[in-house]
């Protein structure tokens, strides 16, 4: 679905979401005063950073959002955009880590973040699909079953509601289901611009293409490193997924790959809901229309980034939807990033000098809005009661996570086992075009892409950020990390962090 990558706003991969169709970036300014001591830099424009840029700027903050390339080039143009009040950690999980205090704020959170997106929409008039739809989740097995009770009874211990269903509108075979009212979906790039033009307007500064390669405090000011610019501001938010550099997130947060498909049914079978399966790595349906074409969305096959082969992710997806659904066409692949927290809940706060917010899971919308307003409050020395549950800092026994002890584990196993994976056949003549690999030239470990016409694309593998070596993703034709996400283009250049610094070029002449 190639609309022209010049005219659509970029995405951090090679397929488009069905969010960039049609639509155009809005301009911004594109100097900052260095001179300016700024109130509040905000680093990172997708839906974090403007909403809590939106904020601060109303509130009387003067306030710069810098972006390392343009807005909403992360994971807002690629989420799936699910509003819902219940989360990937259910609230009996979070109850039984958190205590019923903990449960009750994390859905407080969830659900302050669906109504500031709604206020928003409606303070700002902003043309986004926002539409009220039911969500549906629905149990296989009897072990399913279960796990649906569990998730239905942490709902009503934090006062939403949840009710048992025999009708879940989905082809799959169930064996029972449960309905949630009031839950929503929206078009997330439309929105966010709907933000951007409220900051805008509200005198707030964007400076796009600017990634900041570090942030030291003197004399009680943040100073803001890109190349050889330098910007100032009182706070620093990074509103970047994790921050960059090796620091706890490195340790607390796994980053992770979810996949969607955008199909065009035969029939009129699409689903006028929210519906979730418990399979693990689970799917998901909803339907939106875009471009006056209805598409039915269907997402899951979720993986740690730089594990699993992204193109089997989308081949398995498809094999799923085409069981269940006649399918015309599937016109959208396309996939995104996120990052699960250590103890199931997120961090947002202040932590060493710098407000961050991350460990959203698959509930970045209502996270990443409320985030805004906690960020705002402790900006504003307005006291919030999501301070300590969400404080970055918090030390949480991990009991009942033990998938995310794994993930730690994982970390210091590609650190080690990766360096020796390459084998002797590998080559670069091997590669067929359009493909990519790491492969060994003269005792070297060298990151190879070969384009379409057949030139040669090589880098070091060796991931800037703490030494791990990076996968190919064949799908978003990007270098993917396997210990902290970091994404890399076919040319290294930074597409995600936590890495700041671009995998080292190396001449392809060297090697062939
Ligand atoms: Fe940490 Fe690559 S992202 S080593």
């Amino acid at each position: 679905m190639a609309t022209g990558k010049d005219q659509i706003i970029a995405r951090d991969g090679v397929h488009e979401s069905p969010w960039q169709s049609g639509l155009t970036p809005i301009k911004t300014n594109s100097t900052a005063d260095p001179r300016t001591v700024y109130d509040v830099l905000i680093i990172g424009g997708g839906i974090t950073g403007m909403t809590s840029a939106l904020m601060l700027q109303n509130a009387g903050k003067k306030c710069l959002l810098i972006e390392a390339e343009t807005i909403g080039f992360g994971t807002t143009a690629g989420t799936s955009a699910h509003i819902n009040t219940f989360a990937d950690t259910t609230y009996t999980e979070a109850q039984s880590a958190f205590g019923k205090e903990g449960a009750q704020l994390f859905a407080d959170a969830v659900n302050e973040g669906f109504a500031i997106i709604k206020e928003n929409i409606k303070t700002y008039k902003i043309a986004c699909d926002f539409a009220i739809k039911k969500s549906y989740v629905y149990a296989e097995t009897e072990g399913q079953v279960k796990q649906l009770e569990d998730l239905c009874k942490g709902m009503r211990e934090v006062g939403l509601d949840c009710t048992y269903t025999d009708e879940v509108p989905i082809p799959v075979p169930h064996q029972m289901g449960v309905v949630m009212e009031n839950q929503a979906q929206f078009h997330p790039l439309r929105y966010l611009q709907g933000l951007q033009k409220g900051y805008g307007k509200a005198g707030g500064q964007v400076l796009e293409h600017t990634r900041i390669d570090s942030v030291k405090i003197e004399n009680k000011i943040h100073l803001a490193k890109s190349g050889d610019q330098t910007f100032k501001a009182l706070k620093v938010i990074y509103a970047t997924h994790v921050p960059p550099g090796i620091t706890i997130f490195s340790f607390r947060c796994a980053p992770y790959r979810s996949y969607v498909l955008g199909v065009k049914l035969k029939d009129e079978n699409y689903p006028h809901a929210l519906i979730y399966d418990l399979q693990e790595p689970y799917h998901y349906f909803r339907t939106h229309i875009i471009d006056g074409q209805k598409y039915l969305l269907v997402g899951g096959n979720d993986h740690k980034t730089g594990h699993d082969d992204p193109e089997k992710a989308f081949a398995s997806l498809e094999r799923y939807v085409r069981k269940y659904y006649k399918v015309a066409s599937v016109d959208y692949r396309w996939s995104s990033q996120y990052y699960i927290p250590v103890d199931g809940l997120p961090y947002i706060g202040h932590i060493d000098g710098i407000y961050c917010a991350t460990g959203f899971n698959g509930n970045g919308m209502m996270l990443g809005s409320i985030s805004a307003k906690i960020l705002s409050d402790l900006i504003l020395d307005k006291k919030t009661k999501y301070e300590k549950v969400f404080s970055p800092s918090r030390i949480k026994p991990i009991d009942g996570f033990a998938e995310f002890v794994k993930e730690n584990a994982d970390v210091a196993y590609h650190f080690v086992a990766d360096r020796f994976k390459v084998h002797e056949t590998d080559s670069v003549k091997r590669l067929s075009p359009g493909t990519g690999k790491v492969v060994e030239v003269d005792g070297e470990k060298v990151a190879a892409y070969k384009d379409e016409s057949g030139q040669l694309h090589s880098l070091n593998p060796v991931c800037t950020h703490a030494g791990c070596i990076v996968n190919w993703n064949g799908e978003e034709k990007s270098w993917d990390c396997p210990c902290h996400g970091a994404r890399f283009d076919i040319d290294g250049k930074v597409l995600a962090g936590p890495a700041t610094r671009g995998l080292e070029q190396i001449k392809a002449k060297s090697h062939e």
